[in-house]
C-alpha cells in the first residue's frame, strides 16, 4: 500500500473544495482555520482550540463560532457587490440587510451590525420580536431595516417608530390587506411610512427552498394585485411612499440561470412601478446566494455553479440593462443573504462515545464451536462454493439461509447461541465477498460497503444541532479534525445520542458525489477522537429542537491571529434543569418529590440517612449537568 499523505485525506474529504480557503489541513494532520488571504502561519488547529476549551473546563460537543470568518464574509459580499457595480458604471448602490432568521443568536447580529457598519449593512425582520432586535442595534441612518413577514398593528407602529429614532425601516406589504394597517396606523401616529412590496416572482428556482417563487407561493403579489396596492396608494395619495420592490426566489439557489431570470422579472416590474409614478429608489433581490456545502461548484441542491463574484455581476448586468432599456435611474440594490454570510462561521465539534462494528464480531471466541452446528451447515456450504462469477448469487444464498434461521428462531427450533452464530458466520462471510470481489463488482456491492459500515456513535444530537440533515438530508462536511496523517481504516455512518433511530447520518461526501459511509480512524484508546461538523452558521441553531431532552450544547466565539486563538464569549450549554423548565417541569419541585420519596425510604428502612444524602446529591448534580455525554465526572 502506498503512503497516505496529507494530500491523500485532502481528497478524501475534499476539504479544500468546500473548505473557501477558511479550512485547511496541516503537515501536522489536523484541521486548521485561517482567513483566505492570510499566510499559512496565521492558521490554527481546531485541536488546539478544542484542547484548549477542555482545560478551561467546556465539555464536548462545543459550537464554535469564528468572529473573523463572520468579518471575512461581510467584507466579501459587500466588496463584490460593489466591485460589480465599479466595473460596469452602475450608477447606484449596494446596500446588504440581513435576515435576522438565519442565525438570530445576539453574538451575530451584533456583529453583523458592527462590522458591516463601514458598509451600511442593515436587518431583515420576519416578525415583531426580530424587529425589536433591529431596532435596538441598528446605529446608522444609511442601513435599512427591511420589514417583512405578517404584520399586526403593533409590528407596523414599531417600524414606524423606528423612523422617528432616524432608523430607515421600510414596511414591505406582503399581503394586499396589509396596505390598509399601514395607512391607517401611520395617519394615526403622524408618521410618514416607507411602504415596499413584495412581488411574487413567475420564476420558480430549482433547489430545496425555493417554494417562495410561482404563483402558488404564500407570500408576496401578484401582478394584479400590485397594480391594485398602487392605485389604492394613489387614492390615498400616498404613492410617494412606495419606494421598494422586493422579491425572493428561495434560499439556496443552485443555478445562476434562475438567479438571472429572476432579477430580469423583477427589474421589468420595478421598471413598471416608477411608470406608474411610484419614486421607488430601492430594489431588494432577497436571499437564495448559495453555498457550495459538497464542494462539486454544481447545480446540486447542495451545491451552486456560480461565484459570489458572478452572482453580483450578473444582478447588476440584468438591472442595469433593464434600466437602460427602460431609461430610469439605476435603483439602489439591496441583497438579504443569510447563509452566504454566516454558514463558514460556525464549527460543531463532538466526540467519538463508541464504536460498533459488523464486519468482525469483537470477541470471536464464543462461536469457535459454530462450525459444527447443523442449523449453519447451509451457511458454510455457501462459503465452500464461493468464486468471484459466482459472488452476487452467493450473497442472495446466505441472505435467504439467513431468513431460515431467523424464521426458525422465531418457531423455537433453533436456540438463542445458534442464532447468534449464525449471524456472525453470515457477517464474516459477507466481508469476505465484499473484501475479496468487491472492487471487481463495484456498482453491485456499493450496498455491502454500507451494510458493513460501522456505526460510530457522535456526543451529539442531530435534531438539535443539524436538524436539516434529518428534515431535508441536507449535506454538511463532516472529518475528523486530527490524525489526518494516518490513514482511516475503518468506514462508518454516524449515530447521536438521542434514542431515534432517525439520529443518524449516512450520507456524507466524499470522492464521489455523495457516500454511504464515511472513511474514520479507529478510535484511539487514551484520546479522544474528535469530529467536525463544518458548515452549520446558517439556521442549524435556530431549527434545532429539544428531542429527548438534548439542549443546546457550549458554544465558544474565538478569533484567531498568527498561529493562536482568543476566546471571546462562551455560552455554557443547557443545564438538565434548563432543558427540563423549557418543557414546564419545575427543577426545584422534582427535587422535593425525590427527596420525599427518599425519606420514605428511610423511614421504612430501606436506606439509610447517609444514603439518601449521596441519591439527593446525586440528583441535584445531575440536574446541573450539561444534557450530552460528560465523561470527566467532577468530583
Ligand atoms: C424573505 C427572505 N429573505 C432572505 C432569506 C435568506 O435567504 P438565504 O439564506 O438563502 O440568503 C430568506 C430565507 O429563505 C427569506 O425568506
Amino acid at each position: 500500500m502506498d503512503k497516505w499523505t496529507i494530500q491523500d485525506a485532502e481528497a478524501l474529504y475534499r476539504i479544500n473544495a468546500w473548505g473557501n480557503g477558511y479550512f485547511h489541513i496541516s503537515e501536522q494532520g489536523e484541521v486548521e482555520v485561517r482567513l483566505k488571504d492570510k499566510s499559512p502561519d496565521s492558521s490554527v488547529s481546531l485541536l488546539s482550540i478544542a484542547k484548549g476549551l477542555q482545560m478551561r473546563g467546556m465539555k464536548l460537543p462545543v459550537l464554535l463560532r469564528f468572529s473573523n470568518i463572520l468579518d471575512d464574509r461581510i467584507q466579501h459580499i459587500n466588496e463584490s457587490f460593489l466591485q460589480a457595480i465599479a466595473d460596469v458604471g452602475y450608477q447606484g448602490t449596494y446596500r446588504g440587510v440581513y435576515p435576522i432568521k438565519v442565525n438570530q443568536q445576539q453574538q451575530v447580529v451584533e456583529e453583523i451590525c458592527k462590522y458591516g457598519k463601514q458598509y451600511h449593512h442593515g436587518l431583515e425582520t420576519g416578525s415583531k420580536a426580530e424587529l425589536i432586535i433591529a431596532l435596538a442595534h441598528i446605529d446608522d441612518p444609511q442601513a435599512y431595516v427591511i420589514c417583512n413577514g405578517y404584520k399586526d398593528e403593533e409590528y407596523i407602529d414599531l417600524a414606524l417608530r423606528g423612523l422617528s429614532l432616524g432608523i430607515q425601516t421600510v414596511l414591505v406589504v406582503e399581503m394586499p390587506g396589509e396596505v390598509g394597517i399601514i395607512l391607517e396606523r401611520s395617519k394615526a401616529l403622524g408618521i410618514k411610512p416607507n411602504i415596499g412590496l413584495r412581488m411574487k416572482p413567475s420564476t420558480v428556482a430549482s433547489g430545496h427552498w425555493t417554494d417562495s417563487g410561482g404563483d402558488r407561493s404564500v407570500f408576496g403579489l401578484n401582478t394584479t394585485q400590485v397594480i391594485e396596492v398602487v392605485d389604492r396608494l394613489r387614492n390615498e395619495s400616498m404613492l410617494d411612499c412606495l419606494i421598494l420592490l422586493h422579491y425572493h426566489l428561495g434560499s439556496q439557489i443552485p443555478t445562476i440561470h434562475d438567479i438571472r431570470v429572476g432579477a430580469t422579472e423583477a427589474a421589468r416590474v420595478y421598471a413598471g412601478l416608477i411608470h406608474e409614478g411610484a419614486p421607488m429608489g430601492l430594489l431588494d433581490i432577497g436571499g437564495g446566494l448559495a453555498i457550495d456545502y459538497d464542494g462539486t461548484h454544481s447545480d446540486s441542491s447542495n451545491s451552486r455553479n456560480y461565484s459570489t463574484k458572478e452572482y453580483c455581476d450578473d444582478v447588476v448586468e440584468e438591472i442595469m440593462n433593464i434600466c437602460k432599456e427602460e431609461k430610469i435611474t439605476h435603483p439602489t440594490i439591496l441583497s438579504e443573504s443569510g447563509r452566504a454570510l454566516v454558514t463558514y462561521y460556525s464549527v460543531l465539534l463532538m466526540n467519538v462515545l463508541d464504536t460498533n462494528t459488523f464486519r468482525y464480531a469483537p470477541d470471536a471466541s464464543s462461536f469457535e464451536q459454530s462450525e459444527s452446528l447443523p442449523a449453519l451447515e447451509n451457511l458454510l456450504y455457501v462459503r465452500t462454493m464461493l468464486n468471484e462469477k459466482n459472488a452476487q448469487e452467493c450473497l442472495n444464498d446466505l441472505n435467504y439461509y439467513r431468513e431460515e434461521i431467523r424464521n426458525k428462531f422465531l418457531y423455537g427450533k433453533v436456540n438463542i447461541r445458534e442464532r447468534a452464530a449464525a449471524e456472525h458466520v453470515y457477517w464474516e462471510i459477507v466481508a469476505e465477498i465484499q473484501e475479496k470481489y468487491g472492487i471487481v463488482n463495484a456498482a453491485e456491492f456499493r450496498k455491502l460497503e454500507h451494510q458493513l459500515s460501522d456505526i460510530y456513535y457522535a456526543n451529539f444530537s442531530l435534531f438539535q444541532s443539524l436538524p436539516d440533515v434529518w428534515a431535508i438530508d441536507q449535506l454538511f462536511p463532516i472529518m475528523p479534525i486530527h490524525m489526518l496523517d494516518v490513514r482511516p481504516d475503518r468506514k462508518a455512518v454516524l449515530s447521536d445520542i438521542t434514542c431515534d433511530s432517525e439520529g443518524k447520518i449516512d450520507r456524507f461526501i466524499g470522492d464521489r458525489e455523495t457516500e454511504d459511509t464515511l472513511a474514520l480512524h479507529t478510535p484511539p484508546e487514551d484520546d479522544d477522537y474528535i469530529l467536525g461538523v463544518f458548515l452549520v452558521g446558517a439556521y442549524q441553531e435556530t431549527l434545532g429542537d429539544l428531542h429527548n431532552l438534548l439542549g443546546d450544547t457550549n458554544v465558544a466565539t474565538v478569533t484567531f491571529e498568527n498561529g493562536s486563538f482568543s476566546l471571546h464569549n462562551e455560552l455554557e450549554g443547557d443545564t438538565v434543569a434548563d432543558v427540563l423548565s423549557y418543557v414546564e417541569y419545575e427543577p426545584k419541585r422534582l427535587e422535593g418529590m425525590i427527596r420525599a420519596k427518599a425519606e420514605k425510604a428511610v423511614e421504612e428502612g430501606r436506606i439509610t440517612p447517609l444514603e439518601r444524602r449521596k441519591i439527593i446529591s446525586a440528583y441535584t448534580a445531575g440536574m446541573r449537568g450539561y444534557t450530552y455525554y460528560e465523561t470527566d465526572q467532577e468530583e
